[in-house]
């Protein structure tokens, strides 16, 4: 049904006067009427343009209605035209024949008036409705056959996002196994970096400390000899004898621990983290450098301050940036007086649960704008130096949660300060 136009009506009868009575029965209502006065010329006007309802008498000369409603039901083009029988047979199998051929409905002749027009209008707004209905229908399966489109472009949308994403993830996770190999291959640069400052640092203490290697070893010799001796007397002093062998035994340790010491900075060891005493790490590696200090005639001189708290860390590590800030200090006074080559070590609590370890010496000092570059890697002053000893002593307190820095003022020596992070958990008894 076409909207904003009347409904359209075909009147089909062969009898004039029917026809006439019809017309005049559905004059006054909101259609347009249309007459054909056989089955032949009914099926025409219909193909032509389809009416929205078709009164179809049942009894023509001809073709009868029968036959014109089998033909309209026949063909897909005219089978949704409503038809409605009209009979002036009063038997009940005309009207079930009708109704079987897809007649929605029937009147019987003579009509009356009002019935008929109440049927038209009735069947004329169902038409309507179901025109509605399905441009409804239609207008609703348009927007699903978007919907899905929209849908089906999405689903490939995504797909490829997800494949782009994929991909982006696998150069990322390539990358991230290059940059962990080439992290790890960084790693082993440093700690071969490390072990190269831990021997030059002992290097420079290889005299020294062949120096006093030979201590023990000449005490053990003169103390053999003795022993020697008081056992050939006779009678033999075998009491002596066994006071110069408990000597011999005590200086073989003594020369045993500075072996130990050595060896334990020249390992190339892996990194151990244990609770450390910073008070123990001051004195394990000032004994490394006492017999330089002696023979270069510099006083080093200890501070611990009692009851601190252990840091948490590798001892070596922790031991080899002590090392580097001493033998750097041993160097910074060897150009003062004898009287004036002073380096003390302290230890003392920090703010906010750190420690300090520092290292303070009467040498020349460090001018205002070298106390920064120090710490970079191949600063050095010195002819045979690497200039690698702070910018690994740095290292090895930051990876440690500390802070490692130099301090001067003018016309003093240098001071630097190591601040760790105090470990809580083991505070070691007051000294
Ligand atoms: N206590 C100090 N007093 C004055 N200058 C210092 C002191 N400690 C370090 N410096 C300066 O900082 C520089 C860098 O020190 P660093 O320990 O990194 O290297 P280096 O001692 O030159 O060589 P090495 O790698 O053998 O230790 C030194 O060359 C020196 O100029
Ligand atoms: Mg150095």
């Amino acid at each position: 049904m076409v909207p904003d136009r009347p409904a359209l009506v075909l009147l089909v009868d062969d009898d004039p006067a029917s026809l006439k009575l019809l017309s005049e029965a559905l004059a006054g209502q909101p259609l347009t009427l249309a007459v054909a006065v056989d089955g032949e010329m009914a099926l025409r006007q219909i193909r032509r343009e389809a009416p929205d309802l078709v009164l179809l008498d049942a009894m023509m000369p001809g073709m009868d209605g029968f036959e014109v409603c089998r033909r309209l039901k026949a063909d897909p083009a005219t089978r949704d035209v409503p038809v409605l029988f009209m009979t002036v047979l009063a038997d009940p199998t005309s009207r079930v024949r009708g109704l079987e051929l897809g007649a929605v409905d029937y009147v019987t002749k003579p009509f009356v008036r009002e019935e008929l027009v109440a049927r038209v209008r009735t069947h004329l707004s169902i038409r309507a409705a179901a025109g509605a209905l399905s441009a409804a229908v239609s207008a609703l399966s348009e927007k699903n056959e978007e919907l899905a489109r929209a849908r089906a472009s999405l689903e490939i949308e995504v797909a490829r996002r997800t494949e782009e994403l994929r991909a982006a993830n696998q150069r990322l996770e390539r990358e991230l196994e290059l940059n962990r190999a080439a992290e790890l291959r960084v790693q082993k640069a440093q700690n071969e970096l490390a072990h190269l400052n831990r021997v030059s640092a002992m290097s420079e203490l290889a005299a020294s400390i062949a120096h006093e290697l030979s201590q023990p070893l000449a005490a053990i010799l003169s103390n053999a000899q003795a022993a020697d001796r008081l056992l050939a007397q006779t009678p033999p002093d075998i009491v002596d004898a066994r006071a110069a062998l408990s000597d011999i035994a005590a200086d073989d340790r003594r020369a045993g621990m500075i072996i130990q010491r050595m060896r334990a900075m020249l390992r190339k060891g892996e990194l151990s983290v244990a609770a450390l005493d910073l008070g123990e790490i001051v004195r394990e590696v000032t004994r490394l450098v006492a017999s330089a200090a002696l023979l270069a005639g510099t006083t080093v001189r200890i501070e611990l301050a009692p009851g601190l708290p252990c840091v948490r860390g590798d001892g070596v590590q922790l031991q080899q940036v002590l090392l580097n800030l001493l033998v750097n200090a041993l160097d910074a006074v060897s150009r003062r007086p004898p009287e004036a080559r002073l380096v003390v070590v302290r230890t003392r609590p920090a703010d906010a649960g750190h420690v300090e370890l520092s290292v303070a010496d009467s040498g020349e000092g460090i001018p205002q704008a070298d106390l920064e570059r120090i710490f970079e890697p191949f600063f050095t002053s010195k002819t045979h130096g690497l200039g690698v000893g702070l910018a690994i002593s740095r290292s090895i307190v930051e990876a440690h949660g500390g802070r490692l820095w130099a301090e001067c003022g003018p016309g003093e020596g240098a001071t630097f300060r190591c601040a760790l992070p105090a470990w809580n958990e083991d505070t070691l008894p007051a000294e």
